[in-house]
């Protein structure tokens, strides 16, 4: 097997693999990665023929890893593992000290064995909210961004202001900004995929009583489609939250570590998207 990066001419490749595991990732998912780091996506390939990918996200400190799939004929011959590692070393020549991911349950053995830990559940909620619109909370535009900017960098942890940007841009309605005596309390994001929204991401930083107006707001904003988001378990308000107004779980994975003994979330993380963009 040969591992080269993935360019956009591949995006139909990646784009086929995730569809045929039932993940619900579109192109502008590929094309924004690629834009944010043109080497971090891999292509496995034999005899010439795509046969996997991966990628890996450096955010400085840290790094991500997702999007691993092979072509089902090509499993359990050791692959996985190596993209894995090619993505890893990748990572670490970005100067990252730890790794995170999210695995489904049959993919933790893999990830142990590379040495990754268990931190916590990543849980995949969807449903619908009963919509409120609120005087508490108005459209988040371009001019906030730069407070926005500095509030997720410090609950995310590291500086993500291509993929808000993008976000936002692309779906500007589905930005709604919780504003209290002309301070941000919170803010979120939303993406229109096949047939629903996907909330994210949604931070919170103070007034975490008003969360329930933010989210109402937001809801009253998706034309009716369902809502999708991503949520770890350790936060606790936000989880309690999305499932007492309307969401329920429906699947969740396992949030992973490489590097580092302990991992404590910000509070203020209500709502993840991808586990690679947070
Ligand atoms: C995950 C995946 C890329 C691994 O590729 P691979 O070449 O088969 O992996 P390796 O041969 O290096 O290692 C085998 C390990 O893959 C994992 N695995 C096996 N089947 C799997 C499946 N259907 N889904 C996820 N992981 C699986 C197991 O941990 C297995 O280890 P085990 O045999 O000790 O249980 C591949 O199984 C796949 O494409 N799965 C579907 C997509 C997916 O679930 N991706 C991971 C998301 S976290």
């Amino acid at each position: 097997m040969e591992i080269r990066e993935m360019q956009s001419s591949d995006i139909d490749f990646a784009l086929s693999l995730t569809e045929e595991e039932g993940w619900s990732s579109i192109r502008s998912d590929f094309e924004e990665l690629l834009l944010f780091d043109q080497h971090g996506c891999f292509i496995a390939e034999e005899d010439d023929i795509s046969i996997g990918m991966a990628c890996a996200l450096s955010y400085g400190p840290f790094g991500t890893l997702g999007n691993m799939i092979l072509v089902r004929e090509y499993r359990g011959k050791g692959y996985g593992t190596k993209l894995m590692e090619h993505g890893l070393e990748y990572l670490k020549s970005k100067g990252a000290e730890f790794t995170l991911l999210d695995a489904v349950s049959k993919a933790v053995p893999l990830y142990e064995r590379l040495g990754f830990k268990k931190v916590c559940r990543s849980l995949r909620l969807r449903g619908r909210v009963e919509p409120a619109v609120s005087a508490k909370v108005r459209a988040l535009e371009d001019k906030d961004m730069l407070r926005i900017l500095s509030i997720d960098r410090e609950q995310f942890g590291a500086n993500r202001f291509l993929f808000l940007g993008s976000t936002l841009s692309a779906n500007p309605e589905l930005g709604r900004l919780l504003e209290v005596d002309g301070q941000i309390a919170g803010f979120m994001m939303g993406s229109r995929r096949h047939g629903f929204v996907r909330l994210a991401p949604w931070v919170m930083c103070s007034h975490f009583e008003l969360a329930k107006s933010i989210l109402k707001d937001f809801a009253a904003h998706v034309g009716g489609l369902e809502i999708r988001t991503g949520v770890l378990e350790t936060s606790r308000k936000s989880v309690g939250l999305l499932k007492a107004s309307g969401l329920y779980q429906e699947s969740s994975s396992w949030r992973m570590v490489l590097g580092k003994d302990r991992m404590d979330f910000s509070d203020g993380l209500f709502a993840i998207g991808s586990p690679m963009r947070g």
